[in-house]
């Protein structure tokens, strides 16, 4: 694997892959990778034969009070796994490669109405700067594929919404959650929960199996995963909802 730290470096490399006739993926991260991660880079190769992972945690996406500065880095972690998946490059920039000339101090980009209710009610602004940074990095890789995951759901949407907007040749590639044992779902955060809060969150899974368990109608599916939430007390739930995937409308 290359590692490349700097556009200008990433630009090689991907112009290589391309005079080779290889189809390009990317899989965007912010790092701390775990299998979820591990997933989406399987799903890129089946798809390309040059694989480019990001590793960058975008200033932009964080909020006031948010975890930009404690959020885990772990590169050297993260470049053993990613040599073991057979990746091509790893792309890891600095703030100024990716946002030149202080570009870092507001978004580009607007998610527009879906970017502002659930997670991104619950984020102001996070979409924004989400979409900026995944436009960003499309414009450096220009792949064929880019490949996220359906755990943040939301996000999948917008990013698929703005790439047929402005990426009309780009196909993106959403790939499965990938979960504990215990149900929840993986993420890099994980490792901010104790073992009480990790029990805690193991309910969200629970809560959504109850409420898919559920088929009678959409709102007794909500109130059934709703009311089982309410049996964890430990847990405050900032939203639940059943949205049309086409549309991510109620
Ligand atoms: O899902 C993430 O890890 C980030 O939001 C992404 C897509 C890499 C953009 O920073």
């Amino acid at each position: 694997m290359h590692i490349a730290t700097t556009v200008s470096q990433l630009a090689t490399e991907v112009s290589v892959a391309r005079s080779e006739g290889k189809k390009v993926a990317l899989v965007p991260t912010m790092g701390a990778l775990h299998a979820g991660h591990l997933s989406l880079i399987a799903a890129a190769r089946k798809h390309a034969d040059f694989v480019v992972v990001s590793i960058f945690v975008n200033p932009l996406q964080f909020g006031a009070g948010e975890d930009f500065d404690k959020y885990p880095r772990t590169l050297d972690a993260d470049v053993e796994s990613l040599e073991v998946v057979n990746t091509d490059v790893l792309f890891a920039p600095s703030v100024d490669d990716v946002y030149p000339k202080g570009s870092a101090a507001k978004p580009t980009k607007s998610a527009g109405g879906i970017g502002v209710v659930y997670e991104g009610a619950a984020r102001p602004g996070h979409f924004d700067g989400m979409l900026t940074v995944v436009a960003r990095l499309f414009d450096l890789v220009q792949p064929d594929f880019a490949v996220f995951g359906q755990k943040d759901a939301q996000q999948l949407f917008l990013i698929q919404q703005m790439a047929k907007a402005d990426y009309p040749a780009l196909q993106i590639v959403p790939a499965p959650t990938v979960r504990e044992p215990g149900g929840l779902a993986m993420s890099s955060r994980n490792r901010y929960l104790d073992a009480a809060a990790h029990e805690v969150a193991e309910q969200l899974s629970a809560a959504l199996r109850a409420g898919q368990a559920t088929a009678a109608s959409p709102s007794a599916a909500l109130e059934s995963a709703r009311a089982f939430m309410s049996k964890a007390p430990e847990a405050k739930l900032d939203y639940i909802a059943l949205v049309a995937a086409n549309s991510f409308e109620p």
